[in-house]
């Protein structure tokens, strides 16, 4: 009976900050996970950082760093941000490992040795100053369709066409300003065309959701491409064996990062990897992923497990997207929201997941976090159902009868039915209809309550001949909280680990369901969760605002030091600072102002209101800014001027191009703006403290 499941989600790139968006995904997983481990099944759960491509690689030299040291940095923050969510992962590794450079290169050989590899030349855009081939988001121009200006290389986003970037008119390399140029190359193409049986049989074998397999139709009647796996130097990857100065595509080494964070966790706990990986393999193996990536993990992915051959999928489950308030995550409107700025303002990780949780239903529909809704539901779910049962009954037990709960339970209708319940919230778990196990549990605790509130245990509690029904009433009441924490459990293992110490239990299992709780001594009753504070969520939303191009005269707040550029404020006033917004030397220590020289200095075509910087951080190397600025300064004023900037923050894609960090400047009541100077002496890329 006992199942063997191995479960991964995405591997997150190592190019960004986790956010709420993300985590979507990783708490949808996690529940899953720990569902399956209280089921006394073995699961095991790994994931890694997606560590390669282009774009690491050029955040990496743009930070003055090597890819390495980046992906360092960025495994810290991804394990801390997940670690504050509760994710449990067994193992979190990185795609820049031995172990995957290992697995991909012995993939990729046996699929050539199966014939499924073909060399074919191409041409492709290619930065002459960089000398980089450009992939197609680092490249701009205007759309061949609309003739809209500053377009990406793939899409439009102004009439929604979509184009190969050879077709942009008058393209530019975001990453130089060059104008690209035509170049051949050799690349190295799987040939997916000939997997197209197999691929038919497999998508319709019920491992796919059954909108996911509609979808797969539509990709075979438009015809499989074979798929470019290779990449030219200078890359961020691993090197194809046999092919020097060629690389692997980082899609291709990324799904092989579940076998390798695997490998390396078998090989610590003494697990078989055949057993798990090998073609005749009796385990599950179970990809949580995002509806986006689809293609990859119903297409590519099988194939290439199956001709290489490794066992396949059991079951790939796809998600839907994340909007926040009705709409997609925006910068602008602070719902791009990290989950590090959640965690920051103190908000508890698990209504999060207990919000996702009731709103997920194993579709690949999409999800809504709004706001208000959220507030309201965990404050009336969590708090004045839940909690409210063991808050109106355990102090009773401590009091009257020394924390010992009586020798029998009085009402066994009650707490039959919640027994009864163990089985159907378990397949709403199963099935990840988290929604409706959620709904299920709180119609019992609804019972629960309304039992509560009949029997009036505060009532009972005054009249010394009601001493015997009270035992009774509050260790009905404890049973059904006992039970009502296990089958929450998957959800809130923070909260479940607190009531089981308060119970005084052993860690709550799927079994536990069918024990009752008597004779029992339990620990005293301290408060178990708040609510939620409105004005925490406000204060989180503010802090992701971002004013990607401010409508000038900036807003009007008193002496306050305002910053412009495509990020948020981070200078807080000096004055009128409400006590929530202090922050510690800490935090003020994470920014780095560093003195620039803005070495250029140019009116962005389209923008009203931004100029276009070159910023010189002497040793630190030069930044491209999009400063607000365009109304107080004329652009040839500026170049030469030492101004002071945040070095560190991550660049952002705007639409003009990349923004990589934002200069101070001040502006108040009285109009004007004025850009913050050093006294002179100061030399670019000094640190400012
Ligand atoms: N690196 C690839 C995955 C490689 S898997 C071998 C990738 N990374 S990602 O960081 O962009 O996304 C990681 C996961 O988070 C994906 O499954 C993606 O669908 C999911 N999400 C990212 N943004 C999301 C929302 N806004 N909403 C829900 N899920 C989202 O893709
Ligand atoms: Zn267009």
């Amino acid at each position: 009976m006992s199942r063997q499941i191995l479960v991964t989600s995405a591997l997150p790139y190592a190019n960004g900050s986790i956010h709420l968006g993300h985590l979507v995904e990783y708490i949808q997983t996690d529940i899953w996970v720990r569902f399956q481990k209280m089921r006394g099944h073995e699961c095991h759960y790994v994931c890694a950082d997606d560590t390669h491509g282009t774009a690491i690689m050029l955040r990496a030299e743009k930070e003055g760093i090597t890819p390495e040291t980046l992906i360092g940095r960025v495994w810290n923050e991804h394990t801390r941000d997940f670690a504050g969510f509760h994710i449990g992962f067994d193992h979190y590794y990185s795609t820049h490992s031995d172990e995957n450079r290992e697995l991909a290169s012995t993939i990729y050989l046996r699929l050539a040795d199966a014939g499924l590899i073909e060399t074919k030349t191409i041409a492709q855009l290619y930065d002459p100053i960089k000398n980089l081939f450009l992939p197609d988001r680092f490249i701009k121009g205007e759309c061949p369709k609309c003739g809209a200006l500053d377009q990406y290389g793939d899409n439009c986003e102004v009439c929604g066409a979509t184009y190969s970037p050879t077709e942009l008119k008058n393209p530019v390399s975001a990453v130089s300003g060059a104008t690209p140029v035509h170049k051949d190359s050799e690349h190295y193409f799987f040939k997916l065309g000939t997997c197209e049986t197999f691929l038919r049989e497999w998508t319709t074998s019920g491992a796919l959701q059954a909108e996911a397999s509609n979808k797969m139709q539509e990709w075979f009647a438009s015809g499989l491409n074979n798929w470019d796996i290779s990449r030219d130097a200078p890359y961020f990857g691993f090197e194809i064996p046999g092919a020097p100065g060629k690389y692997f595509y980082v899609w291709l080494d990324a799904p092989v990062g579940y076998m390798a964070s695997f490998a390396k966790y078998a090989a610590v706990y003494g697990l078989d990897f055949n057993a798990w990986w090998g073609p005749d393999s009796k385990t599950e193996l179970v990809h949580f992923i995002g509806k986006d990536i689809l293609y990859f993990h119903a297409l590519f992915w099988p194939a290439m497990l199956k001709y290489s051959g490794h066992r396949l999928p059991t079951a790939v489950y796809a998600h839907g997207f994340l909007t926040v308030n009705g709409q997609k995550m925006s910068k602008s409107r602070g719902t791009f929201i990290t989950a590090d700025s959640y965690l920051a303002q103190g908000l508890n990780p698990e209504w999060l997941r207990y919000y996702y949780a009731a709103k997920l239903n194993g579709s690949m529909e999409d999800l809504d976090l709004n706001l208000d809704d959220f507030t309201a539901r965990v404050n009336s779910d969590l708090v004045g159902k839940f909690i409210n049962i063991a808050s109106r009954t355990a102090g009773f037990i401590r009091k009257n009868f020394d924390g010992k709960l009586a020798d029998g339970v009085a009402n066994i209708e009650l707490i039959g039915a919640f027994q009864a319940a163990a089985s159907d919230i378990a397949a709403h778990y199963e099935a990840r209809d988290y929604g409706r196990a959620l709904r299920e549990i709180m119609a019992l605790a609804d019972r629960a309550n309304q039992y509560v509130a009949d029997e009036k245990p505060w009532e009972l509690a005054k009249k010394p001949e009601a001493v015997y029904r009270l035992h009774e009433v509050c260790t009905v009441a404890l049973n059904c909280f006992r039970l009502l924490t296990l089958y929450l459990k998957p959800v809130l293992p923070k909260l479940a680990e607190q009531v089981e110490t308060f119970l005084n239990i052993p860690p709550l299992t799927w079994d536990d369901a069918q024990s009752l709780f008597i004779r029992h001594a339990i620990n005293e009753y301290s408060h178990l969760m708040t609510r939620i504070d409105p004005k925490s969520i406000e204060a989180m939303v503010d802090a992701n605002k971002q004013n990607l191009e401010p409508t000038a005269p900036a807003p009007v707040r008193h002496a306050e030091a305002q910053t412009h550029a495509a990020q948020p404020a981070t200078a807080a006033p000096v004055a009128d600072t409400p006590e929530s917004n202090m922050i510690g030397i800490d935090d003020f220590a994470k920014i780095d102002l560093r003195i620039a020289r803005i070495a250029n200095a140019e009116n962005v075509e389209g923008a009203d209101k931004l100029l276009r910087l070159t910023l010189d951080l002497g040793d630190l190397g030069t930044r491209q800014v999009f400063a607000g600025i365009k109304s107080a300064y004329a652009p040839e004023a500026l170049v030469g001027r030492f101004t002071v900037m945040v070095a560190n923050l991550a660049p952002r894609k705007m639409k003009f191009g990349m923004s990589e960090g934002m200069v101070l400047a001040a502006s108040g009541d009285a109009p004007g703006l004025f850009i913050l100077s050093p006294d002179s002496g100061a030399q670019p890329g000094m640190k400012v403290k």
